[in-house]
């Protein structure tokens, strides 16, 4: 029989591939199902479910071993529709419970995956993880770089497994990529390009109105300040526009391409970030820029750019996100999908690594489950037999912070000069007041 310590020596020594669906290659499900500790049911609550939580509830629905048992939602309409989902794809029928507090004193609940807005994440990984649940939190991990500082020593002080909702490091072809450029194969990478493309409408001028009947506006707003006034064009999705609750488009999105590149090319955190760009397709409510470039330095003759267009679709190398690795002998492109690309510097491609799963990345709630069925299974297998996670916390918070550091500087108007060890803002008053936020009474972040 392989015993649970020997087969975690053999994933760590990286002689086993991790598992697709629930099984591991090399291993039948028969086989799989000795694994010590392999068979226990993983009892999940599903937090945030209308968008990218029902395709997380989907893909967690169809894991072997995994079971969604309850579902928390402050929109009744997007709960039923979840647990009647459940029930469609697994045949259970999980509980349903509006408040996440009473939902994570549930004691047959192993584990969360978060998937609300953006000023929710860290406050509510942090209650997850003092319950004792294990977290899958989507990205961004934080609304504000302070709150990374938090569950980063949380992670630390309660010992739960927590991933967070970068998928494409689970992507077989994409970690091959990085492998590769590990590998040398297009030498020293000094220079990353990243970027996403959107056709956004949009998001006018709210009008004030009662608070819908479906919707808990108080448990919605949570940690954050209270507003009172509630307004026809924050929910859904819109609150991403909105410095109070959301992180922009480079929270939402360049989020998971300055990751591969942080990756790919060794850095953490800079020592230079600045930003520019605003609202210039539209003037409605959007706070943060629809068109907006940050650069990040890193010393040591580094530096990664992202350009965000959430308003003009043009593509980039075809591909409407994507990043580019510019090093001494070539460049490694990596598209939307699980695929990637080497030319040499004189444009020729060395390689073209095509993926046979489909990606579809203007399905902004659920590109590719097939894909993210890697991701998922990750997880699981960090909490059943301690497999490595392809995407920590730790990793996950730093390329947030990035991310983060991007909108200080473009609302201070101002180039920030940051501590390359942990990020923190340098002789920048103004800018160093956005490194946290403040929070609605009795709801704040306590370690
Ligand atoms: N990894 C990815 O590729 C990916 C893709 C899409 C979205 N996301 C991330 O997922 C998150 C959710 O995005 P979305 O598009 O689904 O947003 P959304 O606004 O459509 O859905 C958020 C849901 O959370 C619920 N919610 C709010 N407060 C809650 C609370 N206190 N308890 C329980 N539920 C609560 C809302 O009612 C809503 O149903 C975002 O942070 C986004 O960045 C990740």
């Amino acid at each position: 029989m392989t015993t649970r310590r020997n087969f975690i020596r053999k994933v760590t020594m990286g002689t086993v591939a991790v598992s697709v669906g629930g099984v591991l290659p090399g291993f039948s499900a028969k086989s799989y199902k000795n694994i010590v500790g392999a068979n226990d049911r993983i009892r999940m609550g599903a937090i945030g479910v209308n968008a990218r939580g029902s395709a997380l509830t989907g893909g967690f629905a169809r894991e072997k071993g995994c079971e969604i048992s309850y579902v928390c939602d402050v929109d009744s309409r997007a709960s039923a529709r979840c647990i009647a989902d459940v029930q469609k794809i697994a045949g259970n029928t999980p509980k349903g419970e509006k408040d996440i507090r009473k939902l994570l004193e549930i004691k047959d609940m192993d584990a969360v995956f978060i998937a609300t807005p953006e000023h929710w994440h860290a406050p509510a990984a942090l209650m997850a993880m003092k319950a004792g649940k294990h977290v899958y939190l989507e990205k961004p991990t934080s609304h504000n770089p302070a709150e990374n500082e938090i569950l980063r020593e949380a992670v630390r002080k309660y010992k739960v497994v927590v991933a967070t909702g970068m998928q494409r490091r689970s992507w077989p072809n994409v970690r091959n990529a990085i492998n590769e450029i590990h590998e040398g194969i297009i030498g020293n990478v000094y220079f990353g390009k990243a970027w996403y493309t959107n056709n956004r409408a949009s998001i006018g001028k709210g009008n004030m109105v009662s608070v819908p009947e479906w919707l808990d506006w108080e448990l919605w707003q949570g940690p954050a300040p209270r507003v009172k006034d509630y307004k026809d064009n924050i929910l859904h999705y819109n609150w991403h526009w909105f410095y109070h609750w959301g992180t922009g488009e480079s929270g939402n999105n360049a989020v998971h391409f300055i990751d591969l590149l942080r990756w790919g090319m060794g850095l953490t955190f800079p020592t230079q970030v600045s930003s520019m760009g605003g609202r210039y397709r539209y003037e409605d409510d959007w706070q943060y820029p629809d068109t907006q470039v940050i650069n990040l330095g890193f010393g040591d003759n580094k530096m990664i750019t992202w350009e965000g267009r959430s308003c003009n679709g043009k593509s980039i190398e075809s591909s409407s996100v994507g990043a580019l690795f510019h090093g001494e002998k070539g460049t490694l492109l990596i598209g939307g999908g699980n695929a990637y690309q080497i030319s040499d510097l004189n444009n020729k491609v060395i390689r073209d690594v095509k993926s046979d799963i489909a990606f579809r990345p203007g399905d902004t709630r659920n590109p590719s489950q097939q894909l993210d069925a890697f991701h998922f299974t990750n997880f699981l297998d960090a909490i059943r037999i301690n497999a490595p996670l392809y995407a920590d916390l730790h990793e996950g918070a730093i390329s947030t912070t990035l991310t983060l550091l991007g909108n200080i500087s473009q609302r201070t108007q101002s180039t920030l000069k940051t501590d390359p060890v942990n990020g923190h803002i340098l002789e920048n008053k103004a800018a160093s007041r956005l490194w946290s936020r403040q929070y609605e009474k009795g709801w704040e972040m306590k370690l």
